[in-house]
């Protein structure tokens, strides 16, 4: 309904979400006392076959027992569509009641949702556990990006969409073997300078509607990997430019990574202070019975009180 008061902010901080394989023991202590805001031990992808039961095991036993604080912590599980899912999610929602997520990959359909959700439900029920748990919910498929806006709304569980540029670009074709970069072709010949061409952002209409779904909801929207974890000026740019659109947070696939999202998704001082001067201003116009004003030359009204007050929960629960 067109009057639903949809809650946008963030509740908890999910600036940076760091990228675990469970298989990588080693890297856990380093994982747990790094800043990341979130983590997820990945049962997926980055974890070779013969390792599927190993990881499985590490990630209960690693929930249980390493001090993760107050971090967001997920476990990524294997897709619908692998022999490995069921029990993945058994055995963490059984024997984790540090978990606060699971991040579902290649969600393609609502359906999918649904049978996770149902399967949650009656185990949560059976262990009586106390603290629902959320699910986050993996756009990466050609189909899961035709179904994004059923997505976000098939479950009071889905408490946020991460973008899996990788998947996503062998899901469409698209030729680009670099993980989550631009593909240099991808540009426009400038009119005016006749020759000259301008490299343009190839995943901005993927990320637009991720972006749009999750807040119709009121959901966190992450996007997802960068893989040349040496390029920190390419990282940088990447988060910007989303953190601009509206986005919480970015995964992180290397540690180099967690602070360039944690500096990026948190509001600059600047923006902070603009927004407050936006609100006082705005109070001193109400104050006058006057719906705008002008502050340093530029129209401000009722509007500007909610950006400026879009930008400061994002510094809040940051
Ligand atoms: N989480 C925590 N610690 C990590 C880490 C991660 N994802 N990746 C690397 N580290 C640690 C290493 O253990 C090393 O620690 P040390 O300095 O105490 O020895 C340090 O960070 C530097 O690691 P580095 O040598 O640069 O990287 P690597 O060659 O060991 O590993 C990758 C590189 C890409 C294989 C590794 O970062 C990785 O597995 N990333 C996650 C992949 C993933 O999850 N993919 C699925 C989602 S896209
Ligand atoms: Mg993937």
């Amino acid at each position: 309904m067109s009057h639903t008061i949809v809650n946008t902010g963030p509740k908890k901080a999910q600036r940076s979400q760091l990228a675990l394989p469970a298989n990588r023991f080693d890297f856990f202590e380093k994982a747990a006392r790094s800043p990341a805001d979130a983590i997820f031990l990945d049962l997926e992808d980055s974890v070779a076959i013969e390792d599927k039961h190993k990881a499985r095991d590490n990630a209960v036993k690693a929930l249980n027992e390493i001090d993760w604080s107050d971090k967001l912590m997920l476990v990524r599980i294997n897709g619908l569509d692998t022999q490995y899912m069921y029990q993945d999610l058994i055995d963490i929602v059984k024997h984790c009641p540090r978990l606060d997520r699971v991040l579902i990959p290649k969600v393609g359909v609502a359906a999918d949702v649904y049978a996770l959700d149902m399967l949650v439900t009656q185990i949560e029920k059976s262990i009586k556990r106390t603290n629902r748990l959320g699910f986050e919910c993996l756009i990466e498929t050609a189909l899961g990006m035709s179904n994004v806006e059923q997505i976000v709304a098939s479950s009071q569980r889905v408490e946020a969409l991460s973008f899996g540029l990788a998947d996503y670009a062998a899901s469409l074709g698209t030729r680009t073997s670099t993980i989550g970069a631009n593909h240099p072709d991808y540009g426009i010949l400038a009119q005016e300078g006749k020759h000259n061409f301008i490299e343009q952002d190839m995943w901005h209409y993927a990320q637009m509607r991720i972006l749009n779904a999750c807040k119709s909801h009121g959901l966190c929207a992450i996007d997802g990997p960068f893989g040349d974890f040496n390029d920190k000026k390419g990282y940088r740019c990447a988060a910007k430019r989303v953190a601009a659109l509206g986005f919480d947070g970015k995964w992180a696939i290397h540690p180099s990574q967690i602070e360039l999202a944690n500096e990026v998704f948190k509001p600059s001082n600047e923006e902070i202070e603009k927004a407050q001067a936006i609100i006082q201003a705005m109070q001193k116009a109400q104050a006058k019975g006057l719906g705008a004003a002008s502050l340093d030359g530029e129209l401000i009204d009722i509007a500007s009180i909610k950006m400026a007050e879009s930008i400061l929960s994002k510094a809040l629960v940051a």
